[in-house]
């Protein structure tokens, strides 16, 4: 593996991560406009509440469509596989707060849930032969 490579890795936090947040903003789920706003409120949230207990970070990524394409902005998040519908930017904080550094899903905004298998102890790239 190159070396700009494990440098990207490393900056990225890939292999520290403990949770995974998947947000689509649109546009067949939600105006595009109020999905921009939240997407926005996602990242400047998790940069500025940080990790939660025990550390780790969160990893966030906006993708085209989630395939529900209602009651957007639908958020996904990992490892509990926790769907959301409705997270419009002034929910980002409690969600935030709430499931990503608590650890604990907002029931009332849940759509459903589907927890993957755990595949066994996490091991960064550059570690594997
Ligand atoms: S456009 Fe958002 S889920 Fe399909």
């Amino acid at each position: 593996m190159s070396e700009t490579m494990n440098t990207t890795l490393e900056k990225l936090g890939v292999g520290r991560i403990t949770r995974h947040v998947f947000m689509c903003a649109g546009p067949k789920c939600c105006d595009g406009e109020q999905g921009q706003k939240a997407w926005e409120a996602l990242k400047s949230e998790i940069a500025a509440q940080g990790p939660g207990e025990g550390g780790g970070i969160c990893f966030r990524t906006r993708v085209g469509c989630l395939r529900l394409c209602q009651q957007g902005p639908v958020v996904l998040v990992y490892p509990e596989g926790t769907w959301y519908g409705g997270i419009t930017a002034d929910r980002v904080p409690v969600l935030v707060q709430r499931h990503v550094r608590e650890g604990v899903p907002v029931g009332e905004w849940v759509l459903a849930e589907n927890p993957l298998p755990v595949a066994g102890p996490v091991v960064p790239l550059s570690g594997r032969s």
